[in-house]
């Protein structure tokens, strides 16, 4: 037996923010990141709030892979606030933190509920809609990531307002991870209609409008899409969890502190490639592996299509690594030029492990093996 669940109720569209006015809570902990404080920004979420007559203070020590210290600081301002709810401001760190803030201080001191809006600041994780939050241990260089249902927003606001100051190389990596969650849960050995539906429309708008909101930050109908396309990509991998690629970019991320987004895009072509082995086909095999049909169906959502479906899953990759150049988003890690070949070279094996062992690698459509993962990282050098 299968299910599928939308928890969480999403308000998008224009003058989306307008609904802080009516939040059904009197007093909120708003949490969020400097930036978003520095750059008053914050005024765009704390306007509606005073204009609405609810009560608010701010935790703004948000910080990228947010720590465990920080967690349980955040976790004391909360139990010393007791808001009826948090209203999480940023991108993916703003918002796992304050699921785990959310989660730990719950089991203090017998809390109660405690609400969650999310609002995303990028269009990327799709943390805003899922179940997923990831806390991170610096010391151990591991990255730790927390499943339950409990941990899902309740209600998410969509305005692209907040995303048309984000800059072309973060527009950029947001929106490959965007992609790769829609592919990823399109083939993933979870998947079922309700996700591939919105998974495919996620797809559909990154065709046609990652590229237009990375070349002008301004065009708000590119920025307004991508910002849904997020959401629905978020969806779909909240029912069908991902694959390989998100479990070999959490090391990439972990280990040399890659983008996440980044690290997903680097390494799409590649698992494309494997997932589908186009590489070996002829030789090797008389039938298609079962993600061919998929990759194929999606590269015919971009508007791709060659003479049988092995080509066309050809072009996906190729289609893939155009978009990389198109945003500046280096095909290889040597081309980044920030770690030495003997650096990288020296932490495959561990990272290998660790990838094997993520929770992500256990959906890939095709089973990987240690010396699999190694020679992906290795052709990713
Ligand atoms: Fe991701």
């Amino acid at each position: 037996m299968k299910s599928f669940e939308i928890k969480t109720k999403i308000f998008f569209g224009e003058q989306a923010l307008d609904r802080l006015k009516e939040l059904p809570y009197k007093k909120v902990l708003i949490i969020t990141d400097p930036y978003v404080v520095q750059s008053r920004m914050i005024e765009l979420i704390t306007t509606p709030l005073k204009e609405g007559g609810i009560d608010y203070d701010i935790f703004k020590d948000v910080v990228p892979d947010p720590p465990i210290e920080k967690i349980s600081e955040g976790v004391r301002v909360l139990l010393e606030y007791k808001p009826e709810a948090i209203v999480a401001v940023g991108g993916g760190s703003a918002i796992d933190s304050s699921k785990s803030i959310r989660e730990f201080a719950k089991k203090v001191d017998d809390y109660g509920e405690i609400g969650l809006v999310a609002i995303p600041t990028t269009s990327g994780t799709g943390s805003e809609v899922t179940s997923f939050a990831v806390v991170s241990d610096r010391q151990a260089e591991r990255k730790y990531p927390l499943v339950s249902k409990s941990l899902t927003p309740e209600e998410t606001i969509l305005d692209a307002e907040l995303v048309k100051s984000v800059p072309p190389a973060v527009t950029a990596d947001t929106g490959m991870d965007v992609l790769t969650h829609a592919i990823e849960s399109c083939v993933s050995t979870e998947r079922n209609e309700f996700a591939t539906a919105l998974a495919e429309k996620a797809i559909e708008i990154c065709g046609v409008f990652l590229l237009r909101a990375y070349l002008d930050g301004h065009d708000m109908h590119a920025r307004q899409k991508m910002h849904v396309a997020s959401c629905l990509a978020g969806l779909a991998f909240n029912s069908t969890s991902l694959g390989l690629n998100h479990g070999m970019a959490h090391q990439l991320g972990a280990m040399f502190h890659i983008p996440h987004g980044r690290a997903n895009a680097m390494l799409l072509p590649h698992i494309i490639e494997f997932n589908s082995d186009i590489n070996k086909h002829s030789k090797s095999r008389k039938e298609y592996l079962p993600a061919v049909k998929k990759y194929s169906t999606i590269a015919q959502i971009l508007g791709l299509s060659s003479y049988n479906k092995i080509m066309t899953v050809r072009s996906l990759v190729n289609w893939v690594q155009f978009m990389l150049k198109e945003m500046d988003i280096p095909l290889s890690i040597s081309q980044m030029g920030t770690i030495t070949e003997e650096e990288y070279m020296s932490k495959i094996d561990e990272m290998a492990d660790a990838a094997l062992m993520d929770g992500c690698t256990a959906t890939n459509p095709r089973q990987a093996t240690k010396a699999d993962i190694v020679s992906i990282y290795r052709a990713l050098w």
